[in-house]
């Protein structure tokens, strides 16, 4: 195809960028891409191309190979990096400032950090330790520059350090972090909940998604009166002791029949009594959830689920699962906890309430809310949440409402409604392009892996499954070693992501096409390194 910035002529293409003129030859050896800097007429770099036909090349490719090659320029001439590349080759790649700082914390920080999923466990031999973030990418303390698909566990839904989040935290803090009174921001961001979640007739603030489940568990059951709350297999709702169970992969073996689960508490420590009164059922299963509510009349207070499960990578609901589990609940006097921590914000503005048209009674948010911030809300219907006043059940946190929080709530939910929520449009596109490519490279390839997605959120699974629908399926079928290897693997490419199976990866208002575009390059490239 001819075009004004393109000539095509035998087996040489021929395209005009900017700054540079890029040749792309294909002859019997294989695909060469040659650049040539127009102002200063330099000798021909050499660049390897990816395999797509050089004859095809557009102008697109273009300035992505030029980005790379400037990246090596520069490196070579002891410049800076620039954003919009990635490490060419894995050969430079060295994580030695990581590893001395991760020797330096022991005795200090246990594994290294201050949360177990961030440790070795997670990474292996030891983190990565993260010094900056900007955009889609995040750079380490040796200097490697990454695309960040894991964006703080979902909590930051318009990448790094926008430039509007990071204008309302420092005016914030500039002007005070706490008044230990009511304030006007806190609001002002309670009445934005109440414009995009349908069911917020009133709101409290929290810190975490933990803090705000803990309230909602609490008020479940004192406005019900009733003891018993249940649960989920392979949901998590944060690390408190009456949920923290039965949502730890674990082997087959241990999980006992579908009919009657085995409820296996998550670590040592738990107040045992408090687990007496938790019921653990299978997800997506409305029969197993019918027969537990029969089994115990008049005792269950709430029914909690995540609208997605999003903490064994990520497994939508059946079609109707949700919808059923609101009916049974609500025609057995028992409140339905939607936690839409991870969700929240992310697949629609008013989350999987408004996108699989729910009615819950409470609802959860957290991680996405803030931007970074530990920022949380409980919403729910008036006639519940007003059990909180005057302390009746007691909600109480020096920290809930941050005045700093709020403002990047604020600034948050302003960028992410934007020109009628353009932002939600941007990553569902994203994520699916990425996905789509993600899926034809593991086809292409024969390795056994699938995506699953829904909306900004994904997983990659190896597995030999077409799909993965619940706890059992994933703890059978997934094989999380294989994951943690290939996600190690493209770290030496510039693709960040959680090396932990169960958990699962983010697309942002930051993110672009081009991070698509070297994140399937980088896919492929670690492919051939681990299969
Ligand atoms: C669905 C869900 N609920 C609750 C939580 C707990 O949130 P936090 O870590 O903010 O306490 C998490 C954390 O990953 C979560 O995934």
């Amino acid at each position: 195809m001819q075009s004004k910035n393109a000539r095509t002529a035998g087996n040489c293409r021929t395209i005009f960028g900017n700054s540079y003129l890029a040749v792309a030859v294909e002859g019997r050896a294989g695909r060469a891409l040659l650049l040539y800097h127009s102002k200063s007429k330099v000798a021909p770099a050499f660049c390897r191309l990816s395999r797509e036909p050089a004859l095809s090349l557009s102008k697109g490719r273009l300035a992505l190979a030029v980005a790379a090659r400037r990246r090596h320029d520069s490196r070579r001439d002891g410049g800076a990096t620039r954003s919009g590349s990635r490490p060419e080759e894995p050969v430079s790649y060295s994580t030695e400032k990581s590893k001395q700082a991760y020797e330096q914390t022991q005795g200090v920080l246990i594994e290294g950090s201050s949360s177990s999923s961030r440790g070795p466990a997670t990474f292996g031999e030891y983190p990565i330790f993260m010094e900056r973030g900007r955009g889609s990418r995040i750079f380490d303390v040796d200097g490697n520059e990454y695309i960040d698909w894991m964006m703080a566990f979902g909590a930051l839904p318009l990448g790094h350090a926008h430039p509007e989040v990071v204008e309302a935290i420092t005016g914030a803090a500039a002007t005070g972090a706490h008044f230990a009174s009511a304030t006007p921001i806190e609001l002002e961001v309670a009445e934005m909940l109440q414009s995009l979640i349908r069911n917020a007739e009133r709101v409290r603030f929290a810190n975490t998604g933990t803090e705000a489940m803990m309230a909602a568990i609490r008020l479940a059951r004192g406005v019900t009166g009733r003891p018993k709350i249940l649960k989920f297999e392979g949901h998590y709702h944060g690390w408190h002791d009456d949920l923290l169970v039965s949502s730890n992969v674990l082997p087959p073996s241990a999980l006992g029949l579908r009919s009657d689960p085995v409820k296996i508490p998550d670590s040592s420590g738990l107040n045992r009594s408090a687990l007496d009164d938790t019921i653990v059922v299978p997800w997506n299963d409305l029969k197993a959830l019918q027969r537990a509510v029969e089994n115990h009349p008049g005792q269950i207070a709430t029914i909690v689920s995540e609208g997605i499960m999003a903490n064994m990578g990520v497994i939508p609901p059946a079609k109707g699962y949700l919808r059923g589990l609101e009916d049974l609940a609500h025609a057995n006097g028992i409140l339905f906890i939607l936690d839409e921590t991870v969700t929240g914000f992310r697949i629609a503005p008013g989350g999987c309430q408004e996108y699989y048209r729910l009615s819950p009674d409470l609802v959860t948010f957290g991680k996405a809310l803030g931007c970074g911030l530990p920022v949380a809300a409980l919403v729910g219907r008036a006639q519940v949440m007003d059990a909180l006043q005057w302390g009746g059940v007691l909600h109480y946190g020096t920290h809930n409402g941050s005045r700093i929080g709020m403002y990047a709530a604020r600034a948050n939910l302003r960028v992410l409604t934007r020109d009628d929520n353009a932002a939600f449009r941007h990553t569902w596109r994203i994520a699916e392009r990425l996905c789509d490519g993600l899926s034809s490279l593991f086809r292409s390839q024969g390795v056994p892996a699938i995506v699953q997605r829904v909306g900004p959120m994904f997983q990659i699974m190896f597995t030999d499954q077409p799909a993965i629908r619940d706890y059992r399926e994933f703890c059978q079928f997934v094989d999380r070693a294989a994951f943690q290897k290939f996600v190690l693997s493209l770290f030496p490419f510039g693709v960040y992501a959680s090396p932990a199976a169960a958990l699962h990866s983010i697309v942002t208002l930051a993110h672009t096409d081009a991070d698509v575009d070297l994140t399937l390059e980088a896919a492929e490239k670690a492919l051939e390194k681990t299969t």
